[in-house]
Formats: structure tokens, sequence, C-alpha cells
């Protein structure tokens, strides 16, 4: 199926960037928003973006002024009786989501495809709430929308091979790079970035080391931006929402560090409200600070642990290596995702956790595992394939066989 026009529902940040990236590729698109100063808001950073590419010299005013004339800001339903594609990106909540799409199902023509900007919540579920469960699927973009690759693409119990091809074709022509992902909680890329940063904060809220001394370590180690840089970006509430999600369904290893929810509760959202583990303008992190020094003071988190980057990092790798035993995509896919989606390298080569996993020996990894496992508990404990690979001497790099193959 060809898309010739499109919907998103939701003008927040994911959202307006989202319309923004289709209306670049050439296609109308209808932004609807709940909230007037919403859509005002979602539309003002639409128009920032393509003014940077003005700015830069990469588009003319015309340019820009024709693409901006593609996008239908709208607070009702008008102009979604013809689109071909939904993408809905509204809060969080699996009730809301499923309200739009039942919204939607009264008014979309039949073969209407309605995706969802998801960060973790199950496609199948949402798809369970319209009469089109065929043409439910998840496609999940990445902070800044505009500027990050990758697009999950993710099909619930019940979705059609015909709509993952259509929406693999529908994220090709947007000039992103899909990748189909088995669906579990958190998909691929939050499942594997999750632990990572909440081990970040773990060690933050431990005294191991400062924010800003992660953050330098972590950019020094390959990362574009280090882990708290990172959250303050994406909002502490989104990561903290996403955080008790992979809680509830993959247990104590997903267990969120206790520093969150005081942040979130403090209305420290990061970057868009001013401070999170940073001030920003006027705000300063001192409140951070007093935090940390309760949590310790009340004996509520451990003190006096240490901070390493294979400390964030063997936790990405192990739960990398979880989703090559539950199939959830194949190691080229895993790799390639995290390359697109989070911009990760290491030693100035874009690489994915499981070819670093080969690169520092499976051994080596495993080792660790077990020393931080002892040290720290059981989310460290190593996944059985890894076991298995080093057994069978499957040691990576150095032995021309790991998770890949070596010439
Ligand atoms: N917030 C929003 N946009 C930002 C930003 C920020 N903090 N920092 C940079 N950008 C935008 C810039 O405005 C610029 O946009 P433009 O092209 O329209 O001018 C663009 O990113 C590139 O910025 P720079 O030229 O300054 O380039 P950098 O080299 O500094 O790269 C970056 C910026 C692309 C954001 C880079 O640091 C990066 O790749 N960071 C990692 C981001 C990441 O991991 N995203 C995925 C997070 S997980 C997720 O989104 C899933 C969700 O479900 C939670």
């Amino acid at each position: 199926m060809y898309i010739f026009k499109a919907g998103v529902v939701g003008a927040g940040a994911m959202g307006a960037e989202i319309a923004q990236v289709i209306s670049y590729s050439g296609l109308p698109v209808v932004l609807k928003d709940v909230d007037q100063a919403m859509l005002d808001k979602g539309m003002a950073r639409i128009r920032d973006i393509y003014q940077r590419r003005v700015d830069k010299g990469k588009m003319s005013a015309g340019e820009m002024q024709s693409k901006l004339d593609l996008i239908t800001p709208t607070l009702t339903y008008d102009g979604f009786e013809d689109v071909d594609i939904v993408i809905e990106a509204v809060p969080e909540k699996m009730s809301i989501k499923q309200r739009v799409f039942a919204e939607l199902d009264e008014i979309c023509p039949e073969g209407t495809i309605f995706a969802s900007n998801t960060s973790a919540l199950s496609i199948s579920e949402m798809a369970a709430a319209t009469k089109r469960p065929a043409k439910v699927i998840g496609m999940h973009f990445f902070n800044p929308a505009h500027v990050m690759k990758l697009v999950e693409v993710i099909p619930g119990l019940d979705t059609s091979q015909e709509t993952v091809d259509d929406v693999v074709m529908f994220a090709e022509s947007l000039r992103k790079i899909p990748v189909v992902v088995q669906e579990c909680p958190g998909f691929l890329v939050n499942r594997l970035l999750m632990p990572y940063l909440n081990e970040a904060v773990k060690a933050l809220e431990e005294g191991a080391a400062t924010a800003a001394e992660i953050d330098e370590r972590m950019t020094a180690f390959g990362w574009p931006m280090g882990p708290f840089t990172l959250m303050d970006m994406l909002g502490l509430d989104i990561c903290y929402d996403v955080g008790m999600y992979l809680y509830q369904e993959y247990g104590s290893r997903m267990e969120p560090a206790k520093l969150f929810a005081k942040l979130v509760q403090a209305g420290r959202l990061g970057e868009k409200s001013g401070a999170g583990f940073y001030g920003y303008g006027d705000q300063t992190d001192e409140p951070v600070k007093q935090f940390i020094k309760e949590l310790q003071e009340s004996g509520e988190v451990k003190t006096g642990t240490e901070f390493s980057e294979e400390r964030l990092m063997m936790p990405m790798i192990n739960e990398a290596v979880l989703c090559v035993t539950e199939h959830v995509a194949n190691v080229n896919d895993i790799d390639m995702a995290m390359i697109a989606g989070t911009g990760m390298t290491y030693r100035g080569e874009r690489m994915g956790p499981l070819q670093l996993a080969d690169t520092l020996g499976l051994d080596y990894v495993l080792q660790k595992l077990e020393e931080f496992t002892a040290k720290y508990g059981e989310r460290f404990r190593p996944a059985r394939l890894l076991r298995t690979k080093v057994r069978a001497k499957h040691l990576g790099k150095k032995v021309g066989k790991g998770f890949l193959e070596y010439a």
C-alpha cells in the first residue's frame, strides 16, 4: 500500500518532530492535539527545525514554506477521513492510547494503519481496543526524532505481514532505518538502554561519582551524550515511567534507582522543566545533591560503591544477549538498532553491544558480570547464552567467533 497522507495524534515534542519528518519527505500530514497551546508549541518546534535548516543554508525560505504548508494543525479529527496511516504520540498511558485508537477506528477508512510511537507499552493490547488488529503496529522513533535514524517497527500478535511491509517501506521513505523487533516490554533499544541509564543513577545516588564525572567518562567511552545529559533531554518522567513498566514486566533486575522518584516528585523532569539531574538557566543541581544525601543517610541506598564504564555497559550487553535468546531481533539488527537509535560507538568505531562484547572478549564480559553480581546483586546475573558461548570457546573477536564471525 502506498502512503499518500498521514496523521499524527499528539503535538508534544515527539509528535511534532514526527510530523516534521513526514512533511520533510513531501507528504501531507494532519497534526492533532486536544490543546491549542500544545498545538501552537508543536508547530513552533517544527518551524524551528526548518528554520535551522534554512539558517544552515540547507534549504531556501520558499522550500521551508512549502514543507510547512503540508502540515495541517487541528484540534479535531477533521482531515483524518482519508489518511493512510496515523501515528499516535499521546502520553504513555495504555488507557489514553486505546481511547485514541478506538476514536480513530470510527473515523478512518478500514485500510488505515494505526501506528503507535509508544516507548515500551504492548502493541497487542492497543490493537485489542480496535476493530482492525491486523492494521495496528508499533512505529517507535528516537529522540530527537528529526535527527535519529532508527525506527523500531513492532508487530503485535495480530499484525499482518502486509502492515509490517507497508510500515517498513514508509519508514524508508522518511529516510529512516527501520528495524523489525518482536514485541516485548521496552522493545529492543529501551530494553537495553534503560538498565544502562538506571545503573548510572544507582552509581550517582550511591556516591560513586558525580553526574558530570559519569557523563564525561561515558562520552570519552564513545557515547554522543553522557547518560545524565541524555535523561535530561528525554525527560525524567518518561525515563521513570518506562523504568517502572520494565520493572513490572521483567522483575527485580530492572528496579528503578530510588533517585528517579524523588526527582520526578520534585518536578525536576529534565531540560523541559528547567531542571533535572542538572540545573538549567538559573536552576542548580543543589537539590539533587540534597536528595542523594537524604537517600544515603536513611540507608535506602548503598554507599561506597565504585563507578566504572563497565558497570554501566555490562547490564546493556547482558540484556542484548537475552534479546538474542528470545529472538527479539537478530545479532546484526540488535547492534544496528543501538547504533542508529543512540549513536553508540567504541574507540571511534560505530559499534553495538554484541560486537562490543565480542571485542572485549566474552570470557571477560562473563567474568565482569559475575564480579558485579557478587558486588552489587542479581541484576548483573549473566545470561545463560553467554555462559554457553564461553564454555564452547566462542570467545569473540580474538578467536574469530562470538556473537558475530570474524575473518
Ligand atoms: N534536545 C533536542 N534536540 C537536540 C538536543 C537536545 N538536548 N541536542 C541536540 N539536539 C538537536 C539539535 O537541535 C540539532 O537539530 P537541527 O539538526 O534541527 O539543528 C540536532 O540535534 C543535531 O545537533 P548538533 O548539531 O548539536 O549535533 P550533536 O553532534 O551535538 O548531536 C545528538 C546531538 C544528535 C542529539 C547526539 O548528541 C545524539 O545522538 N545523542 C544521543 C541521543 C539518543 O540516544 N537518543 C535516543 C534516546 S532513547 C529514545 O528516544 C527512546 C524513547 O522512547 C525514550
